[in-house]
């Protein structure tokens, strides 16, 4: 059965997901799931316990038993708190990145977010950003959308966001990084990175932020009429 509660909101690191699931999210007064919080999550989590991403029931154990608590501010920010503890922005490095997408690949892991994923459904809606929530999270999704953009551009975008930090890259690890991320979320057993069968594909890389956000808005906004 359709749940028209909900929209799914998938695709590549850096293809401006985040902030678009936020956006909508706020538009509707609908919660929020970042789920690749969660997966940040298990990697920090395992950091501090000193548990080797090689060790998968050890990591799977992280999963279960973790816990954690997403705190919304009112404002556009939602406080991330691991044993109350506030890692909203630990989770947020290069480091985590790199681990969410190790300890992602492992099904047990996977398996063990699952029931904490599905309940952030609540009314009166719920926003979803991932890589696999409209194929096996949410597979009964309302609206599901799929942004798709080029590592090149995806690339470009975070090398002007470092560059606004004072930070200077090399592009052309930039690139591969990226790259490297994508063949591990596409190519990973357990649900691969992909678009759902009745997905809306947008593909990014000609389209500012806010041409994308309308377009999504505007399907949003038809699904909660309907
Ligand atoms: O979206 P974010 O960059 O925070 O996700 C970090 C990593 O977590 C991704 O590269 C991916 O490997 C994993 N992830 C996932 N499934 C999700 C969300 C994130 O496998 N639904």
């Amino acid at each position: 059965m359709i749940q028209p509660t909900i929209i799914t909101i998938d695709g590549t690191a850096g293809s401006g997901k985040g902030t678009l699931a936020m956006r909508i999210a706020t538009d509707l007064n609908w919660h929020l799931l970042d789920s690749g919080a969660l997966y940040r999550l298990v990697a920090y989590a395992a950091i501090q316990q000193g548990i080797d991403y090689s060790d998968e029931s050890g990591i799977e154990r992280i999963a279960k038993e973790m816990d954690i608590a997403f705190i919304p501010t009112g404002g556009k920010l939602v406080e991330v708190l691991l044993s109350d503890i506030n890692v909203s922005d630990a989770i947020r490095t290069e480091d985590c990145g790199y681990g969410a997408s190790k300890v992602a690949t492992y099904g047990l892991v996977r398996k063990a977010l699952l029931q904490r994923q599905r309940d952030f459904h609540q009314a009166p809606g719920l926003v979803a950003d991932g890589r696999d929530m409209g194929t096996v999270v949410f597979p009964n999704a309302g609206l599901k959308i799929y942004l798709n953009a080029s590592a090149e551009i995806r690339a470009k975008r975070r090398q002007q966001q470092l560059k606004e930090n004072g930070v200077n890259v090399n592009m052309p690890r930039l690139i591969r990084d990226i790259e490297e991320r994508d063949a591990r979320d596409m190519g990973r057993k357990d649900s691969p990175l992909k678009p759902a069968d009745d997905a809306i594909v947008i593909d990014t890389d000609h389209l500012g932020v806010d041409e994308v956000y309308r377009i999504v808005l505007q399907k949003a906004q038809t699904l909660v009429l309907s």
